[in-house]
């Protein structure tokens, strides 16, 4: 595969950059540019070597199936997506490219991603300069790979540099469509620097070497459901796979344990059932839990520790006990590949699971080799400030699972080898 390391000169060239800018926001307020920032080794190398940088990305989703029929204009799409602040323009992102820059940097920005305007745009670049090109997603054909979309898209551009990890697990066409066109045209296709630190880092989490044992995973999050290809690859490649979070109450629930009204995936109890059968002594779950009567945070609730959860109540962090285990676990590690919290974090009251978790990696610090997969877990630790501790934090939280569900393949990145 080439990458940014192997750029040529590209004085009169334009490059298509796919960054994946779909950053956390509330309607037009953007609360963390962190993968904007993780995009600007590359977009500074390509201006380094002359390049006219075209930026594409999406932000949000667009719920199709909510629009009326025969409704797929611009404005509708508009109308649609303010009414449920989910995908918007990403005109916002302009001030926070150039900051992220730095001085003397401007960005141009096209609100039209098809047609004439687009064109014109992208002709009027001059070298060293940057164009933000609007929504991916406003074109109802980015999602099906619409050959159509990646070839107006493909036609506008001398070369392709695929840098948004977070989006490469998506067969999209700003991912796929267009460096496959590109590619076939006999044109150069690169891997960013983002992207190449991604790789790296979750390669050695799949194809996992002696010295990186023991190897242990840590899961969390709300459905077992979403994450039964993740634990399967990981039963084959983990020593211990530590289960917390939501899901873990489905795994105690199939082991026979009482979990009251605590969230159960009762689709994947069989699954679990299944699971703890074919791993054995591989899978931890908490021994106790921190169980409220209340979810929402209203004055009087209970709070307590258990080992079994009656009726009424429901576990929403690991208990102490969970911790030392936990933490018991972890200390034995080589690799370490977490995602998903322990606790519903987002409430102070249960947060010391997963900050309990975060301990434990930061005493690894110089003695394993340590991810943590994106999502909501790269939040917590953000958030309790754990981020400097670990080896790697991914900007990708679905990708980076993808890649260790299919042994470290995902489009965005076959596509260019
Ligand atoms: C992400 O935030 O996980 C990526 O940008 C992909 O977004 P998507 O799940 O909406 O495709």
């Amino acid at each position: 595969m080439l990458t940014v390391k192997q750029l040529p000169d590209l004085h009169g060239k334009k490059v298509y950059v796919r960054v994946d800018f779909n950053v956390p926001h509330k309607g037009e307020v953007i609360s963390d540019d962190n993968r904007i920032r993780a995009a600007i080794p590359t977009i500074k190398a390509l201006l380094e070597k002359g390049a006219r940088v075209v930026l594409m990305s999406h932000l949000g989703k667009v719920d199709w199936k909510k629009l009326k029929k025969g409704e797929k204009t611009q404005e509708d799409i508009d109308g649609q997506m303010k009414k449920n602040n989910l995908c918007i323009a990403v005109e916002p992102l302009k001030k926070h490219i150039s900051d992220a820059m730095g001085a003397d940097v401007n960005v141009a920005f096209c609100p039209e991603n098809r047609g004439e305007a687009l064109k014109a745009a992208v002709e009027a670049l001059k070298d060293g300069e940057i164009l933000l090109v609007q929504n991916t997603r406003y074109q109802p054909g980015e999602e099906k790979n619409d050959p159509e979309l990646a070839k107006e898209w493909a036609s506008l551009v001398d070369a392709f540099v695929m840098d948004a990890f977070g989006s490469a697990h998506r067969a999209h066409a700003s991912t796929v469509g267009v460096p496959e066109i590109l590619k076939a045209e006999g044109k150069p296709v690169f891997l960013g620097f983002l992207m190449i630190k991604e790789v790296e880092n979750l390669t050695r989490c799949v194809e996992v070497k002696a010295e990186d044992r023991p190897y242990v995973a840590i899961l969390g999050g709300l459905k077992v459901s979403d994450k039964i290809k993740v634990i399967d690859a990981l039963i084959d490649k983990c020593d211990y796979i530590i289960i917390g979070g939501a899901m873990s109450y489905t795994f105690k629930k199939a082991r026979g344990e009482e979990i009251g009204s605590s969230f159960l995936d009762a689709a994947s109890l069989d699954y679990a059932k299944e699971c703890l059968k074919k791993a054995g002594d591989k899978i931890v779950l908490p021994v106790d839990s921190v169980i409220t009567d209340s979810f929402e945070p209203v004055e009087g609730r209970k709070i307590e520790i258990a080992k079994a959860i009656p009726e009424g109540f429901e576990g929403v962090d690991i208990g102490p006990e969970s911790e030392k285990l936990f933490a018991s676990v972890i200390a034995k590690a080589k690799m370490v590949f977490w995602n998903g919290p322990m606790g519903v974090f987002e409430q102070e009251e249960f947060q010391s699971g997963t900050k309990a978790v975060c301990e434990a990696i930061k005493d690894l610090e110089g003695k394993a080799f340590t991810v943590c997969g994106g999502g909501d877990s790269a939040s917590a630790i953000k958030q309790f400030g754990y981020k400097e501790n670990f080896s790697h934090v991914s900007t990708g939280g679905g990708a980076s699972l993808e890649m260790i569900e299919n042994d470290g393949h995902l489009p965005g990145v076959d596509v260019l080898r």
